[in-house]
């Protein structure tokens, strides 16, 4: 069987980190996500179904090795966005998960179900099996034996798994009957249809590729409508804990999580010390100067420095950043190679592109700031500063 990952979205949500790179790669936990989705996801799905749901262990595994164990022999990245970035990974990638990793590069975006267009050939590898499809950009369980079964079972043309949701108009909603079967799949409505949306994972037989033209194009609004109106959608429900990590509160919900599930496995990696408050993962290479007071969940990458008396809550600090004494941050994600200046008070969901530098003593209050930027300025209420 064959599997496509949908990872080139411009990811306009997670901008202005994504301007310096694609979506996946933007570190989580001091890792790029798409890391995680093959192992440290694993566990922290692991350790939060344990605790809120107890369901089976061996359906805990991460996308790409998941994958693997339903008999995937080969898996296509799907970008269109800094290949070169995503290339440099492929590699590894195919050396330590032991499968066939190609890319499929868009020379334009082309939405969500354009790249299955473009990876036509590879996508069948004439069985005539389905191949699965999944959003790079979610963190969840992984049934696909289930859904493989599901999929045989009803006959249909195409199987989503849905998950339950308390704000469903950011989702793709479906509304289904008992067997499963989809009357309706509407992409961000406006109006309340259901709280059941699509988890972002799918199995396709190839019949539908012939539905998909070779031009931009969302499988959301443009095929999986039409598929069900030929009543030949099924959806499978996702049992346990699912997240779409691609908007900043749901990065910093998650970095809990995660954070949390280190915890509960007291692992190493997380930080200790009489400055630590909580769960935090400081990377070996950062420093931190005296009597800051760092936590609840914080990541520091590698390279960075965190000078005197510097107060740190509920944030990302990546690679190579200075926070300068007695800064405060909390909520907020600091892009790589920034600086903070001095007593500045960094607050509620603030993020810094990469390569930003804030004065002295500024305050920004939810501030969205692009790559490369100066900010002299307080910020006082959320904005973009381009
Ligand atoms: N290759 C490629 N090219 N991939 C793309 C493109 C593109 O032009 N555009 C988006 N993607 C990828 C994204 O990287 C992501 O992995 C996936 O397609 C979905 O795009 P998002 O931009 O993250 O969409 P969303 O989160 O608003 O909505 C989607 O995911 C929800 C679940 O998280 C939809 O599938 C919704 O229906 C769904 O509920
Ligand atoms: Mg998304």
């Amino acid at each position: 069987m064959r599997a496509l990952i949908l990872v080139g979205g411009f990811g306009t949500r997670l901008r202005p980190l994504t301007l310096s790179f694609p979506k996946p790669l933007v570190d989580f936990a001091n890792k790029p996500m798409i890391l995680h989705q093959s192992c440290a996801a694993r566990s922290l799905v692991h350790e939060i179904l344990i605790k809120l749901i107890c369901l089976t262990y061996n359906l805990l595994l991460g996308q790409i090795e998941a994958l693997k164990d339903v008999g995937v022999t080969e898996v296509v990245l799907a970008i269109n966005y800094r290949p070169e970035v995503m290339l440099n990974f492929l590699k590894d990638f195919e050396d330590k998960l032991g499968i066939k990793i190609t890319c499929s590069q868009e020379t334009e975006p082309l939405g969500t179900a354009g790249p299955l267009a473009l990876a036509r050939d590879r996508l069948m590898d004439g069985s005539g099996e389905p191949f699965f499809v999944l959003n790079s950009d979610v963190i969840s369980e992984y049934p696909f034996a289930e859904l493989i079964q599901f999929h045989k079972s009803h006959g249909g043309e195409a199987t989503i798994m849905v998950t339950k949701v308390d704000e469903p108009s950011k989702y793709g909603v479906v509304v289904m009957d008992e067997s499963g079967k989809v009357d309706r799949f509407v992409e961000k409505p406006k109006v309340f249809v259901g709280n059941k949306i699509n988890a972002g994972i799918y199995l396709l037989n190839p019949s539908v590729l012939d539905r998909i033209e070779l031009r931009p194009t969302s499988i959301e609004k443009e095929v999986f409508p039409k598929i069900a109106a030929d009543q030949k959608l099924h959806a499978m429900v996702l049992p346990g804990f699912w997240m779409d990590i691609g908007q900043p509160k749901d990065y910093i919900t998650g970095l809990r999580l995660y954070l949390e599930s280190l915890r509960k496995k007291a692992s190493p990696k997380l930080a200790t010390g009489s400055h630590i408050v909580g769960n935090v993962l400081v990377h070996e290479n950062a420093v931190i100067g005296e009597g800051c007071l760092i936590g609840p969940d914080v990541a520091i990458g590698p390279g960075c420095v965190i000078e005197s008396g510097v107060r740190l809550s509920r944030c990302t600090v990546m690679r190579g950043v200075r926070i300068k004494k007695h800064a405060c941050i909390s909520s907020s994600i600091i892009g790589w190679h920034s600086t903070v200046g001095q007593w500045a008070r960094i607050e509620n969901m603030t993020i810094l592109g990469e390569d930003v530098h804030v004065s002295d003593e500024i305050y920004s209050n939810g501030g969205v700031v692009l790559p490369h930027k100066e900010i002299k300025s307080s910020i006082l209420k959320p904005e973009i500063v381009m």
